[in-house]
Parts: structure tokens; sequence; C-alpha cells
């Protein structure tokens, strides 16, 4: 079986290709990937001469590159492929439009000429919006995103559906909560923490650091793709979650216990725009329709990464490039410190 992942160069992506390639067998990848700022031919450097891998550099909204690749003869499509971080997206919402919206536009258009047998599209818990304490969403509530992202993800799903309800193409959405593990790009906040944490520089929460997020490893989540790529009778819609919640403050503590660093690292500054207070989702039914269950404990998932990070230095060194100055400078030079305020029990006194 042939399978096109876009985004391939990016953090989910990356891990999904060494995923394919060590679990998959019968399965050959092409990686589209535009090798944006978050992606990262390195990150691959390990597969580039397996034979069953090859890497197309482009942009899925490029209709010339998309239909030349389904030509040549694929058989799923697994678009990953997008821009990702909430606060660029405030920032400078354009690059979300262009490939989250159109760029999912292309690659439906060209799997429906070329007759995909199935197209996989990635979206997010973010386009359900806030949840209030004690609620959970399942696939079927009202989409509410809140962000320029969220609300580029929440669009690109309904392009999903429409295709697989106007032309029949067999479409499956898959909406997963917060990712973590290796080869992360550290704008985002477990592998923002640990590098700072490392370099001994202040760690930045918003708010009140009382915000939820729901956190599955990233190998639990290639674990659920996989099972998803190889049932080719699950379609419509699947949220996937491992049930892991926990609010920043703490999972910052957590990072700084497992390194030994003192809590006074800990600054809480001046909120994100729009800042989601928590995401919950029932993913009761991807579960029991496909067997998937999470294998990795947060505890153990957790320390191994913080681990992975510290043993893999020129990660860090390579990923904050000038680029990534420039975008710190902008989006922490204006954030007020709110307080300097311990983190949360589990880190050590200073
Ligand atoms: P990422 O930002 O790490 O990687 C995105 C990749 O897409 C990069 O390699 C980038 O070069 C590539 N890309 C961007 N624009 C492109 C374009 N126009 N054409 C081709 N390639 C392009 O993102 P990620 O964290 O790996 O997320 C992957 C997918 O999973 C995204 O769709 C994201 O919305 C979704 N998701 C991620 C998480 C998470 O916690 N990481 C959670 C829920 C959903
Ligand atoms: P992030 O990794 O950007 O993911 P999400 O898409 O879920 O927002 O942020 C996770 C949480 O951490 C979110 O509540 C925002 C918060 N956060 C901070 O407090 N400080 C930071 O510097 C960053 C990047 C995020």
């Amino acid at each position: 079986m042939r399978v096109l992942v876009t985004g391939g160069a990016g953090f989910v992506g990356s891990n999904f290709v060494r995923h394919l390639l060590r679990n998959a067998s019968e399965i050959e990848v092409i990686n589209l990937d535009k090798l944006t700022y978050a992606g990262n031919a390195d990150n691959l450097l390990d597969v580039s001469a397996d034979s069953r891998y090859r890497f197309v550099l482009g942009d899925i909204a490029d209709a010339r590159i998309v239909d030349s690749i389904l030509q040549a003869g694929v058989d799923s499509v697994v678009n990953l492929a997008a821009e990702t971080h909430v606060d660029r997206s405030i920032l400078d919402s354009a690059p979300f439009l262009h490939t989250n919206v159109l760029g999912t536009q292309v690659l439906l258009e060209s799997a429906r000429r070329h007759n995909i047998r199935r197209f996989i599209h990635v979206s997010s818990d973010e386009i359900y919006g806030s949840v209030q304490k004690g609620e959970f969403r399942g696939e079927d509530a009202t989409l509410a995103p809140s962000s320029p992202y969220a609300a580029s993800k929440a669009a690109g799903d309904h392009l999903v559906s429409a295709y697989a309800r106007t032309y029949g193409l067999p479409c499956l959405i898959l909406r997963p909560s917060n990712n973590y593990g290796p080869r992360q790009f550290p704008e985002k906040f477990i592998p923002l923490v640990i590098a700072n944490a490392l370099d001994g520089k202040p760690l930045p929460i918003y708010g009140d650091g009382l915000h939820e997020r729901d956190w599955m490893h990233v190998e639990d989540f290639c674990a659920a793709l996989l099972c998803a790529l190889r049932m080719p009778e699950a379609l419509g819609v699947y949220n996937i979650s491992a049930n892991n919640p926990m609010v920043n403050l703490n999972l910052a503590g957590e990072i700084l216990r497992i390194l030994g660093k003192p809590t006074s690292l800990v600054r809480h500054v001046a909120d994100r725009l729009g800042h989601d207070r928590r995401y919950a989702m029932d993913s009761s039914s991807f579960r029991r329709d496909l067997g998937w269950e999470p294998k990795i404990p947060f505890e153990e998932g957790l320390r191994s990464t913080v681990k992975w990070y510290e043993a893999n230095a020129q990660f860090l060194e390579r990923t904050r490039t000038a680029e990534y100055c420039r975008f710190y400078e902008r989006n922490y030079g204006h954030r007020i410190i709110v307080s300097h305020v311990k983190a949360s029990r589990s880190a050590p006194e200073d």
C-alpha cells in the first residue's frame, strides 16, 4: 500500500513516518512537506535511505505537485500538514488559511479526481473550543473555535465532510488532543518549558496557569493513525485522547522536578488572547470501533520526553533559529510579567 503523508517533516509527521517504516512493512511512504519553519528535514535523516520512503519538497496548496504524486499511484492520503501554533495565528492568520483551508481543498480535489481509496484528515480537539469543567465533547458537538488556528482547522473539517457527502470521497477525520514527545518544535508548551528550564531561563506561564490540556504521547497517536489506516471501513469523525488532563502550572512543575530545576523559574505573564480554559473530549467511539488504547502512562512518557530533549541538545539548538528568536521576541516581548509564583507542589522548593 502506498501512502501519501503530508507534513511528514513536522512533529507528529516525522514520528508517524518512522512509526510506519518500523511497524508496517506493507506500507510505502511518500512525504510531501514544504519545510516551513516547523518542518525539519533532520527529523527523518535516519530513515532517508529507506527504500520504502520518499521525500517530496512542496506545498499541499500546489495542485500541480499534489496531482503529480497522486497520479503516480497512491492508495491513501494522511493529511498532517498544517500551520499549528495558536500564538502565531494570533500574530498573523494568513498562512493558516493558506495551508489549513486552501491546502486541504487542493488535496481533497486531487484525491477525488484520482479515486483515492481513503483520505485521512488530522484535525484537533481545539475546534470544539473551551469546555467547562465536568463536560466532554462528543463528535457531534457544535464546533466553536476560539483562535484563528482553530477556526482554520474547523474550516478544513467542514471541507472534508462536504467532499465526503457531495462526492462520496471516503474520508476519515481524526481529532486528537494535545500530543507531546520527541521532535516537537520548541514554540509549543512542553518543549519550550524543557528548553528554557535547561538554559535556566524563565518559564512563561500564560495568565493564572490553570488552563487544562489533555496530553497524549505522540507514539500512542501514531499507533491510532496506523490502526485507522489499516481499517478501511472506518469513515466519519473520531475523537482521540488518552485522558491525561493536566493544568499548565502543574505540568511546568513536573518538568522542573524531573530536571531538578528550581520553581523560581516560573513567571506568570500576560494571558494569550482568547485563551481556551480547557479541552476535554469523549474518545470512547474510537476505542470501541478501532480497538485502540493508549499504552504510555503520562508520568513515564513525560520523563522519557524530558530525557530525549536533554540528550538531543542539537535538536533544540538547530530549531531555535534567528526566525525563532524573532517570533519569541514578538510573542513574549510585550507580555508583562504578572508575578513570580511558585509552580505546583511537586516541584522542588528553592
Ligand atoms: P508541526 O507544526 O510540527 O508540523 C507541521 C508540518 O507541516 C511541518 O513539517 C511543515 O513544514 C508542514 N507544512 C506546513 N505547511 C505546509 C504546506 N502548505 N505544505 C506542505 N507542508 C506544510 O505540526 P504537528 O504538531 O506535527 O501537527 C500535525 C497535525 O496534527 C496538524 O494538522 C495539527 O493541526 C494536528 N494536531 C496536532 C496536535 C499536537 O499537539 N501536535 C494536536 C492536535 C492536532
Ligand atoms: P500550546 O503548546 O501552544 O498548545 P495549545 O494549542 O493547546 O494551546 O499551549 C499549551 C498550553 O500552554 C496552553 O494553555 C497555552 C499554555 N502556554 C503557556 O502558558 N506559555 C507558553 O509559553 C505557551 C507556548 C503555552
